[in-house]
Order: structure tokens, then sequence, then C-alpha cells
């Protein structure tokens, strides 16, 4: 009998759960994006069927891209390379298991609540009060289950990824708890312990953070670990991603009320947020050009690498959008862009050029390591899939950039005796054609995301018994 004790090896088992539903998470919540566009291209879509009805679905759309697509794809990729680079597998492998089913249980509740109406009317944070107890104890269950990992790491050194993972998991569970605070009054109904402009406040302080660790430094993690392992090389500077962490961490709590100038907050908060988003650009653009310039030396990889090219244009994106942000917030900038498309344009190149190409880059990257593959079932649809998309997201940006600058300056222009030149539906009816480029720019989208699946499941084909052979953990150095 063999006296040997049996090898550890990683559990990629969840990481492979999340990735795959990440993928059908983005394809359906993109579709109900362009359902939404569709519906502000036609408005009488769907007319007269409540649950179909624009009001319900785009909240469905937000919670659906942003948490299930965003969400999976960030669980997929901390449990993945919190492992790698501490040489241990998950810590309690059971709890990981809850936080994977607890968080789909989560994202159902939201398909299901959020058409029938059901919303505590705050926005990023609409799941009423007992969908939002479960996303609670999901959430300390991941921090459990990070956390423990990191703790029980068997190399000295935690690698900078895990810092961002860490602070997401960290802000997030603040964010949560405070802004959900909230008193029930039956089952499906809640209101917020706070009120008037101090609700307004709690509220922003969370939509802002909610971009900034929901939509950024998590997704700067998955940056810091997938960039350097597909460019083959280390990090370009890791004393500047040090920077970068604290930097972004000091600066990006006070930056909220950037999204509520000229309200009833107080003059001195929105020049705060002003200054704060201001000074925001620095450490963004740092974060970036360290991933960027990971690539001097091997810039040639990026002709025959689609998957590295959807990391950098990501990466471009993110600069864009870190560019523009700062711009809107300052005040009188933002009486010009406040309630036009120009907001959604600046959201969309943050989140379909930032957030869904890493994410789609960090997948290509990852499936072939849970299917135990050489690669993608095809490089050539990766391909075909970075342009689509690309072309897709700019066709997107552009048009709402075009329609909101516009919208901003029709709205404000007046004539010799002081009456507006133009009717507010004058600047709805100047808008449509930009709709129907958005739609467009959403279909090509979405049409890269069925490609993206295919390929996925014709590469879990070519290794169908992959989850039978784990990847064992490197035996522990020896001092
Ligand atoms: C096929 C892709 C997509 C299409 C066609 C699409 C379309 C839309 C539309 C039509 C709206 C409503 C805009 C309005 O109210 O005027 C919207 C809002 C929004 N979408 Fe998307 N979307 C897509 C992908 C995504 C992704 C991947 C994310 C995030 C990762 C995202 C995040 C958001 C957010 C945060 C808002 C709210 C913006 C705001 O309140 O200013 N979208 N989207
Ligand atoms: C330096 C970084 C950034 C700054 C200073 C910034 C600033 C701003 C400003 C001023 C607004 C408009 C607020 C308004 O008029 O209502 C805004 C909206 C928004 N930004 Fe950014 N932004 C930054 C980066 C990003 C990134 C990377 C994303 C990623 C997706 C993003 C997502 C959003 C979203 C979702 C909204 C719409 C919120 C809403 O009204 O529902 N931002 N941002």
């Amino acid at each position: 009998m063999s006296t040997h004790t049996p090898v550890e090896t990683y559990n990629d088992k969840v990481v492979r759960q999340f990735a795959v539903v990440t993928v059908i998470w983005g394809i359906i919540g993109m579709a109900v994006g362009v359902l939404i566009a569709a519906q502000l291209y036609w408005p009488d879509l769907f007319n007269g069927i409540s649950w179909l009805s624009y009001g319900r679905l785009r909240p469905l759309h937000t919670n659906a891209v942003i948490f299930a697509f965003g969400g999976n794809a960030v669980f997929a990729a901390s449990y993945y390379a919190v492992q790698r680079t501490s040489h241990v597998p998950l810590f309690l492998p059971k709890l990981a298991a809850f936080t994977f089913w607890g968080w789909q249980a989560a994202i159902v509740a939201a398909v299901l609540t959020l058409p029938l109406g059901i919303t505590s009317g705050k926005e990023y944070a609409e799941l009423e009060w007992p969908i939002d107890i479960l996303i609670a104890l999901v959430w300390v269950a991941y921090g459990v289950v990070f956390f423990g990992t990191v703790i029980k790491r068997r190399v000295k050194h935690i690698y900078v990824a895990n810092w961002f993972f860490g602070a997401y998991i960290i802000a997030i569970a603040l964010l949560h708890i405070f802004n959900s605070l909230a008193i029930p009054a039956g089952m499906w109904k809640s209101y917020p312990v706070y009120a008037g402009a101090v609700d307004a406040m709690v509220q922003w302080w969370y939509g802002h953070n909610a971009v900034g660790f929901f939509l950024t430094v998590n997704f700067l993690g998955m940056m810091y670990y997938f960039v350097p392992k597909q460019v083959g090389r280390p990090i370009y500077s890791y004393r500047l991603s040090i920077v970068h962490f604290w930097a972004l961490i000091a600066v990006y709590m006070w930056a909220g009320p950037h999204h509520l100038q000229y309200t009833a907050l107080p003059d001195w908060a929105q020049s705060l947020g002003m200054v704060f988003s201001l000074v925001l650009l620095a450490p963004s653009w740092g974060g970036a050009i360290n991933g960027v310039m990971t690539l001097s030396g091997a810039w040639h990889k990026l002709r025959t690498d689609p998957v590295l090219k959807f990391m950098i244009v990501a990466l471009s994106f993110y600069m864009i959008a870190t560019f523009e942000g700062p711009m809107m917030s300052i005040k009188t900038v933002n009486s010009l862009s406040h309630y036009t498309d120009w907001t959604v344009g600046h959201v969309h190149a943050g989140a379909l050029g930032w957030v869904a190409m890493i994410s789609i880059g960090a997948l290509y990257a990852l499936f072939p390591r849970l299917y135990g593959t050489a690669g993608m079932y095809s490089t050539k649809w990766i391909d075909v899939h970075f342009w689509v998309h690309t072309i897709g997201v700019l066709l997107y940006a552009a048009a709402m950039w075009i329609a909101g600058v516009m919208q901003g300056l029709m709205w404000r222009a007046s004539n010799a005796d002081g009456t507006l030149t133009y009717t507010f539906a004058e600047s709805v009816s100047a808008t449509y054609p930009y709709y129907l480029i958005r739609m467009l720019g959403g279909v090509l989208v979405v049409a890269g995301m069925l490609l993206m699946a295919v390929n996925v499941w014709k590469t879990r084909q070519m290794n169908p018994n992959a989850e039978l052979a784990p990847v064992p953990v490197p035996a522990p150095a020896h001092a």
C-alpha cells in the first residue's frame, strides 16, 4: 500500500462554475441592455406590459451586468489568483461553494423581483431587504474564504492583485451594509433609515464607490494578475503598483459628491467631490500605465495574441473613462453634461470598454487553464470577438458622447428675449438617430458574447474530463 499523503490540488471547480456563469449572465445582462436601448428608440415596444416596461428593465440591466456579469467574473478571477499566488487551495471549500450558490440565488431573486416592480428605488441598490441580507451573508463568506486563503499562504509575499481584491471585499461590505440600512414595512417593502439630503449623500457615497470598487478596484486586481501572466513578464513597476493602490484607496471615498453637483448638498461638499475627482486622475492613469508598460519589450505579442488585445484596449478605455470622469466632475462642465447621454457614454466607455474587455480577456486566459487545454478552441474567433466588441463599444460611446453634448447645448440655448430656443421634445427627436447607432453597437457586443459562448463550449468538449484531473499545488519550498 502506498504511504505518501494525497497530493494537494487547487480548487478550480468553483472557479470554473463562476467563469461559466459569467458568460451566461453577460449575454443575458447585455441582451437586456439592447432591449432597453431598443425601447428608447421605439418607445411603444411592449406597450402596456408592466413587467417589460423601461423603468423595470433598466435596473434589471444594471444589476445583471454589474453584479451578475462583473461580480461572477471577479469571483472567478480572485479565487483563481489568490490560490496561485498563495500556493494553497481555497480556505473552506464548502463555504466557497456557498458563495457560488448564494450569489446565484441573489441574482435569480433580482431577476424575479425587479420586473415585478419590487424595488427600494436606490440606484444600484434596488434590491429589497431580504435579498440584501442574503448578499451580506454571501459577502462575509467571500471575505472568510479569500482572507483565510491569504492567511494560509505558503508564499511570504502578498501579491498586489490580492491587495486590490481584498480592498474590494472590505469596501463593498461597508458600502452595502450602510447604504442598505432600512426599516422593513412588510416582506417586500422597506424605508431607508436616512432622510432628505443625508439619504442622497449616503446613496451617492455608495453609488460612486460601487463604481470605484465594484467596477474599478476589483478589475484592477484582475489586471494585475492576468496582464503579466498573459505577457509572460512581471508587472512593469511593483513600486508603482503599491503607490497606485494606496492613492486610489485614499482618494476614491471622497469623490462621491460629484454625482450631486448643484443639489441641496452643501456647496463645500460639492467642491470637495470635484477636487478629489480631479486628483483621482493621477493614480488612475498611473495604474493603467503600469499595466500597459508591462508589455514593454514584448509589444510584438499584440500582433498575434487577441487575448492581450482585449486587455490592452481595456486599459485604454479605462484611461479614457478616468480622464473624462474628472472633467465631468468640474462644476461648470457638469452643468452641461448632467442629465444628458454624455453620462451614459462615459458609463459605457468604462463598463463595456474597461470592465467587459478586461473580464473577457481574463476569461479567455482562464478557460484553457480550467479545462486543461493548450488554448481556446479557436483563436481566430477570439480575434473576431475582439473586433466586433471594439467596434460595438466605439459606436455606443461615440453616439452617446455626441448626443449628450448636443442635448446639453440645446437645453441651454436661448433667444435674445430670454426664451428657450428649443423645446425638450425637439432635443428628444434630434437624439433618435444616435439611439439607433447605440442599439446597433449593443447588438454587435452581444453577437461577440454569443461567439464567445460557443468557443467556451467547444473548448470544454476538447477535454470533457478536465474536472477529474485537478492541478496540484506546488510543493512548499525549503529554505
Ligand atoms: C450590449 C451591451 C449594453 C447595452 C446595449 C447597454 C445599454 C444600456 C442602456 C440603453 C442604458 C440606459 C441608459 C439611459 O437610461 O438613458 C444603460 C444603462 C446602464 N448600463 Fe448598460 N448596456 C450594455 C452593457 C453594459 C455593461 C457591460 C455594463 C457594466 C458592466 C453596463 C452598465 C450600465 C450602467 C451602470 C447603466 C446606468 C447608467 C446611468 O445611470 O447613467 N451596461 N445601458
Ligand atoms: C477618475 C475616475 C472617474 C471619475 C472622477 C468619474 C466621475 C464621474 C462623474 C463626474 C459622473 C457624472 C455624475 C453626474 O453628473 O451625475 C460619473 C458618472 C458615472 N461614472 Fe464615472 N468617473 C470615473 C471613472 C469611472 C469608471 C472607470 C467607471 C466604470 C465603469 C465609471 C462609471 C460611472 C457610472 C456608472 C456613472 C453613472 C452614475 C449614475 O448616475 O447612475 N466612472 N462619473
